[in-house]
């Protein structure tokens, strides 16, 4: 009888150190990172982060493009546009209704709420409007290739907008202002749905966002604090740069998620039974993980690009504001975003400290749409 409570109690120790072995053995290569201000700087620009330009005509050959030239008169229609209901069916929606753009450029919400309060269908997040300009593709699976055509979209969803590019034509005409500036802008083809989303994407690539961090990379040494230097070195170091890289820190490229699985443990676990030494495998697995593919619930179903599980890796610019996090806004604390991240994209079983230090620096990203001088000399 000893003997087996004996028994069972290690097979419960040696259950338990296998079950969650990683989270016992955080990785504490940082425990005493040392910080040379001048070389972390050079580390993050040499990796692919970089500051938003302070000043508009830095900024303007960043986001300029052939495709849709940026003027003054375009961005002020654009930005009319953006928070005019006319683009929607019964009025009451706007673009700033799911991207609120003093408030991170989302809408704090689990999943969009759109027309008639109809929820996304795949119970999609909205993602923040702000530096989504600097992306290489848009939405979640990266399915559009800019701001301009990516604007096409909510209009017309049923569940966002509910209009027909006929509809918005229509409604843009009876605004004489608005009629009047689409035809001094684009001479050859007026009022047309394409030229609308042109104007609405001319005022997107103006809402880049600055914080510390760029003041930081720009030279000022206390800008940021020790424990954000930190974070931002083991951002580098540990590989989310990896991915969450360029000037929007993320929307460069589609990488599958989650690249690793933990969803179930082998364990050989040794029965004792009446003396007789027996080996059986057991399976492990949480009961969320159980019935989803990812480390959080599978709410909505959304699989990414082709279902592939591939995502267009987002944008950490102001991330501590737009809680709740992931693609179906599953997740609402950051540290467990991170954790998951860590865990599932890299490997790695962070420590508290090391998660605190990478949200301290994921802190100085945050910062509203700079107030650039737009209008001409
Ligand atoms: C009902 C809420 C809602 C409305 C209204 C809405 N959006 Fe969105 N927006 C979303 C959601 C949800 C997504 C993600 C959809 C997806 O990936 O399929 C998104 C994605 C985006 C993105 C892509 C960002 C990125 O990083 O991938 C941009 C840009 C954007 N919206 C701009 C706009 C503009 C411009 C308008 C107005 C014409 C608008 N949105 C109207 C909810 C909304
Ligand atoms: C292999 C690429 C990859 C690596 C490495 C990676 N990420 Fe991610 N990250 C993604 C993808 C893809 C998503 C979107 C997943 C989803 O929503 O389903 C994401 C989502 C996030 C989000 C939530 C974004 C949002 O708007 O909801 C945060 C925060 C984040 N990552 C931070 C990190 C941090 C911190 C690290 C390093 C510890 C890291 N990531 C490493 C690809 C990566």
């Amino acid at each position: 009888m000893k003997n087996q409570i004996i028994i069972i109690f290690i097979s419960l120790v040696m259950l338990l150190l296998f079950f969650n072995v990683g989270d016992f053995i955080p990785n504490e290569k940082s425990r005493d990172i040392k910080i040379d201000d001048n070389a972390l700087r050079k580390e993050a620009l040499s990796h692919g982060l970089a500051a938003i330009p302070a000043k508009w005509e830095d900024a303007k050959k960043i986001v300029d493009t052939p495709d849709n030239p940026l003027s003054f008169e375009k961005i002020s229609l654009g930005r009319s546009l953006f928070f005019d209901p006319i683009l929607s069916r019964d009025e009451t929606i706007t673009c700033a209704s799911c991207h609120l753009i003093q408030d991170g450029g989302d809408d704090n919400r689990p999943t969009a709420i759109g027309y008639h309060n109809q929820k996304n269908p795949k119970h999609l997040n909205s993602p923040t409007v702000l530096n989504a300009a600097l992306a290489k593709r848009e939405f979640w699976d990266g399915r559009s290739p800019s701001v301009e055509d990516q604007a096409k979209g909510p209009i017309q969803a049923p569940f966002e907008m509910n209009m027909t590019p006929k509809e918005v034509i229509a409604r843009v005409k009876q605004n004489e202002l608005y009629a009047q500036t689409l035809k001094e802008l684009f001479p050859k083809t007026g009022v047309s749905f394409t030229n609308i989303t042109k104007a609405i994407g001319a005022y997107e690539r103006t809402l880049l966002t600055r914080g510390s961090f760029d003041d930081f990379l720009d030279g000022n040494n206390s800008a940021i604090s020790l424990k954000a230097k930190k974070g931002l070195s083991l951002f580098i170091n540990l590989g989310c740069k990896g991915c969450h890289t360029g000037m929007s820190v993320g929307g460069q490229s589609i990488q599958k998620f989650p690249l690793r699985r933990y969803d179930g443990f082998i364990i050989p676990i040794s029965i004792f039974v009446n003396n007789h030494v027996q080996f059986s495998k057991f399976k492990f697995q949480s009961i969320s993980k159980k019935t989803s593919p990812y480390p959080f619930k599978d709410t909505g179903g959304f699989h990414g690009k082709n279902g592939a599980f591939k995502f267009r890796v987002p944008i950490l610019r102001n991330i501590t504001r737009t809680t709740p996090y992931f693609h179906n806004g599953a997740v609402k604390e950051l540290k467990e975003v991170v954790r998951i991240m860590a865990k599932h994209q890299l490997g790695i079983t962070l420590s508290k400290k090391q998660i605190s230090q990478i949200i301290a620096f994921l802190k100085t990203l945050e910062g509203g749409p700079v107030d650039y001088d737009l209008a001409p000399d």
